[in-house]
């Protein structure tokens, strides 16, 4: 539009209009806000930094770097580093922290539950399932039935070494395959399992005698008198209705018939010593751990508190469904997989 035609004021208003009309309808030629101005100019000198400052142009062979030298990595770097440092103030407090200490403080607590948490998931999960319940062969590990101890010592021991893992301080004990070996026949393998489902109270048999007698020459040894087993050799209670290898008279028969050696890998290898003390203390406050104190209540026979509540837990993944076809990431031994 140029100067010299003539200014078209707007009658009414007394304002200047650009000059356009639509069926007589004016478009008044109102300056723009003064503020709105302003912010214009500054997101323009503010964009003209950022162009400078940050990366913004793509180039042949990737972009400007920018004068402030930022990328996201970096940026990702400094918040992981800043977790690390606020990690490091509990981590040096945690090492050196005994066992009953860490249970005492609530910060170092709180820090060994997250952490074991964590680790769990990333680790364990896959074979004893992401609530730690276990399923046929997987230990549950939140109720307080310990194959190989649940004071906190025992624990530590078990992650450190694993078990029937490929190491000399590895927990290890193997059950004799009773009827595979031919070391009983059918017959007295059929009277045992009866008596052992009697144990956690299904009706004796008639051959409860004679299942009483094989089992205090064969396997008192390892699960005790009562049948409540033994920590030292891994031996389950087999008088809680809690069955690691299922309880359904088949499961038991074959128990007893193939026997089982259930493995778990070393970790000591594969995770750092704070990392397993965190787990220690994770899984002694989910299963119900043993205190230090009561060593000697085991030898009294305490009952246990869940005497008969559990059921086996549930199979929550297909990989529980079929374990043996489950391939775990970690070398086996092909030790004693029943058939
Ligand atoms: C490859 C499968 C597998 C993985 C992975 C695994 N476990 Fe195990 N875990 C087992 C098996 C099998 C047993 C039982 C061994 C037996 O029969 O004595 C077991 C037993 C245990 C026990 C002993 C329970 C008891 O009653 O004494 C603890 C504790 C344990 N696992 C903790 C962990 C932790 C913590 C992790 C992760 C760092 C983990 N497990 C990862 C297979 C696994
Ligand atoms: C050398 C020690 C030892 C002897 C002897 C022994 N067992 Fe075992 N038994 C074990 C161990 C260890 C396990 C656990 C295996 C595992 O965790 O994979 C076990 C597991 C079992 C199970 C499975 C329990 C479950 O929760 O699923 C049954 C049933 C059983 N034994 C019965 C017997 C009977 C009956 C005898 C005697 C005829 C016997 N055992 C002799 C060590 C022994």
């Amino acid at each position: 539009m140029s100067e010299d035609k003539k200014k078209d004021i707007d009658q009414i208003s007394g304002v200047e209009t650009t000059g356009h009309s639509w069926d007589g309808l004016k478009e008044l030629n109102n300056p723009l806000p003064r503020w709105w101005v302003w912010v214009f100019l500054v997101t323009i000198v503010w964009s003209g930094w950022y162009f400078v400052a940050y990366p913004a142009w793509p180039t042949l062979s990737g972009h400007t770097e920018g004068t402030k030298g930022y990328t996201q990595f970096k940026e990702l770097q400094e918040s992981q580093d800043e977790i690390r440092d606020r990690q490091q103030a509990y981590l040096e407090r945690f090492n050196n922290a005994t066992y009953e200490e860490i249970l005492d403080d609530r910060e170092l607590y709180a820090f060994a539950m997250a952490g074991g948490a964590s680790a769990f998931k990333d680790n364990c999960a896959t074979c004893h399932g992401t609530g730690a319940a276990g399923g046929k062969g997987y230990p549950n590990l939140i109720d307080d039935d310990w194959l190989w101890g649940g004071k906190l010592t025992d624990i530590h021991q078990t992650l450190l070494h694993g078990i029937r893992a490929d190491n000399y301080d590895t927990r290890i004990s193997q059950m004799p395959s009773f009827g595979k070996d031919k070391l009983l026949n059918r017959a007295e393998v059929e009277a045992v399992t009866d008596y052992v489902l009697s144990l956690s109270g299904t009706e004796p048999k008639d051959t409860f005698e004679q299942g009483q007698e094989i089992f205090r020459k064969n396997c008192a040894t390892c699960h005790g008198e009562d049948g409540k087993g033994m920590h030292e050799f891994g031996a389950p209670n087999l008088t809680d209705a809690i069955w690691l290898y299922g309880g359904k008279r088949a499961d038991v028969f074959e128990s007893i018939y193939v026997a089982r050696a259930g493995m778990m890998p070393a970790w000591g290898p594969r995770l750092d010593e704070p990392t397993i003390r965190q787990l220690t203390v994770y899984l002694h406050q989910l299963g119900g751990g043993e205190s230090e104190l009561d060593a000697d209540l085991e030898e009294q026979e305490a009952p246990l508190p869940d005497e008969g509540q559990y059921k086996d837990a549930p199979l929550e993944s297909p990989e529980y469904e079929n374990p043996e076809e489950f391939e775990t990431p970690i070398e086996e031994e092909d030790a004693a997989s029943p058939e």
